[in-house]
């Protein structure tokens, strides 16, 4: 008898807990699917269960659910489905290649045997102790072979990602006895990560300086150069050039399927990552060719602090895709298929092409012009075809990412790149469907 009361505590909370569990249910399907009590599983399909994505998925839901009545028409039975679905190109996730990894068939397999790549160490007499040779000796072939860069009284250092590259680049560059953080610029628009990546540990060795075209502080600065741009697709050079500034340059773009290859790249410090070059964003690798021996042991240094090394399951997967790549380049002619930098520049010249012409047809968008130059790689004169586009809503559109997600195509606002609401970035790089979908999209606008 003593037990009822328990139980019925215990029922209580139980109810209270189902009703609340209720609750929320009832609040996240009133988020998911409008008012209207769409059936969910369309909606999973729609999904890109991506963080920062999702939180705009349901933002654009419930948006659209209280402000574009016709939505609620859409079902996901009918053909209205692919005309209706979200196209998320807020991102540059470079699925477009898959296509050309797939039909290359076994090229790219490796294998890694149980007891291979365990040891922390790779070659403690080098200044990068944690570098694979095989990888690295592809990374100069590459730059070789495509003439991008000049790698002769270089340091490679490899990161896990250009990310964490660019991250040792600041601890490197930047002086542990300053009495104040160095400044670190990007002239506008710049890549949307380059402040929140330099400010949020809120180091006492460097800080976000903003605009490189305003800065006119006095004393040592960091200055980014990017180029080809993120995201506005233009070749670049520094903009404050003091003698006291040090400069990175982020060529993530510098390949021939996105710009023509003019010279090669002779910097004091470079940035490149395999994710743009091949897609493999996955891998997690990127390499920085580094003059000054200093400079690359401290950034040999960041990374043993910040990681110990660097995968070296994924250096000899990008060996071998690198390697993959060059042998497309260095047999064109002699087998039947084209260069990996042929395929990708043929897709991007098409996909540019369909784009222009959309755009053209109206009034609504512009795009950027850009100047066509020689490719010392193609043997030719080509114009730019950037990795994004940098669309402008034209007349009186002020708030051109909320424009086309109210059509739903999510892209990002030059917010993030330190200008005006009138642009956005696309990415170019979706898979053939996406892409497909989105210029069906924006031609129906
Ligand atoms: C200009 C630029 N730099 C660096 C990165 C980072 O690339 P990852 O860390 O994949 O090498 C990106 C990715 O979008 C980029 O656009
Ligand atoms: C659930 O919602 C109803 C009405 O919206 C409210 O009265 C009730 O207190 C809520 N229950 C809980 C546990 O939050
Ligand atoms: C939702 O849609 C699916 C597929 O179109 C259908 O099989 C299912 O019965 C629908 N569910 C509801 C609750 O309408
Ligand atoms: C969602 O996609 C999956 C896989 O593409 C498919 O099997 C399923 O039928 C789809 N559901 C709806 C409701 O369209
Ligand atoms: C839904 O579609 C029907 C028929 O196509 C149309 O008559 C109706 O007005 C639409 N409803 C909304 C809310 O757009
Ligand atoms: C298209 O984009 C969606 C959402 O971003 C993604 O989940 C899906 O895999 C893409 N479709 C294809 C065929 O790549
Ligand atoms: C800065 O130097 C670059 C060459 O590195 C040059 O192209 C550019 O015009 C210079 N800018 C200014 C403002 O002097």
């Amino acid at each position: 008898m003593a037990k009822i009361p328990s139980t019925a505590v215990f029922s209580t909370k139980h109810f209270l807990a189902l009703s609340l569990a209720l609750n929320v249910s009832f609040i996240l399907r009133m988020l998911y699917e409008g008012e209207q009590g769409h059936n969910m599983s369309c909606i999973k399909n729609e999904t890109d269960f991506d963080t920062k994505t999702h939180s705009n998925i349901i933002k654009s839901r419930v948006v659209m659910s209280s402000s574009t009545s016709s939505l609620a028409n859409s079902t996901c039975t009918d053909g209205k489905a692919r005309s209706n679905r979200i196209i998320n190109l807020d991102h540059g996730n470079p699925t477009v290649y898959g296509k050309y990894w797939r039909q290359s068939g076994d090229k790219t397999n490796i294998i890694i045997r149980g007891w291979q790549s365990m040891s922390y160490f790779t070659d403690v007499s080098n200044i990068c102790w944690f570098l694979e040779p095989e990888f690295a000796n592809e990374v100069m072939r590459l730059h070789r072979v495509v003439g991008n860069a000049v790698t002769g009284g270089r340091y490679v250092v490899v990161g896990t990602g250009s990310s964490q590259l660019y991250l040792a680049a600041l601890y490197a560059l930047s002086s542990s006895h300053a009495a104040q953080p160095i400044n670190v610029v990007c002239a506008a628009p710049y890549y949307s990560s380059y402040p929140t990546m330099t400010d949020y540990l809120k180091s006492g060795l460097y800080k976000w300086g903003g605009d490189a075209e305003t800065y006119e502080k006095d004393g040592p600065y960091i200055e980014l150069v990017t180029s080809p741009n993120n995201p506005d697709g233009h070749v670049r050079t520094s903009k404050v050039n003091r003698s006291e500034g040090l400069l990175i340059h982020d060529l993530a773009y510098y390949w021939p399927q996105y710009t023509p290859m003019t010279s090669p790249a002779d910097n004091d410090l470079s940035l490149f990552t395999l994710s743009k070059i091949t897609g493999h964003a996955g891998t997690r690798i990127g390499w920085a060719l580094v003059k000054d021996k200093e400079v690359a042991k401290k950034m040999t240094k960041f990374i043993e602090l910040n990681s110990i090394g660097v995968s070296k399951d994924s250096q000899l997967r990008a060996a071998k895709i690198l390697s993959a790549v060059s042998d497309s380049c260095e047999q064109e002619n002699s087998q039947e298929g084209d260069s990996f930098f042929k395929f990708s520049q043929k897709l991007m010249t098409n996909r540019w092409k369909q784009l222009r012409e959309v755009v053209n047809r109206g009034e609504l968008f512009s795009l950027p012009q850009f100047s066509p130059a020689f490719c010392n790689f193609f043997n030719q004169v080509l114009e730019p075809q950037p990795a994004f586009v940098w669309l402008k809503c034209e007349g009186n559109v002020e708030d051109c990412e909320s424009f086309l997600r109210e059509h739903k195509i999510l892209t990002r606002s030059g917010r993030h790149f330190g200008v005006s609401p009138k642009y956005v970035r696309i990415s170019m790089l979706d898979t053939d469907e996406n892409f497909s979908h989105f210029i069906d999209r924006l031609s129906s606008i």
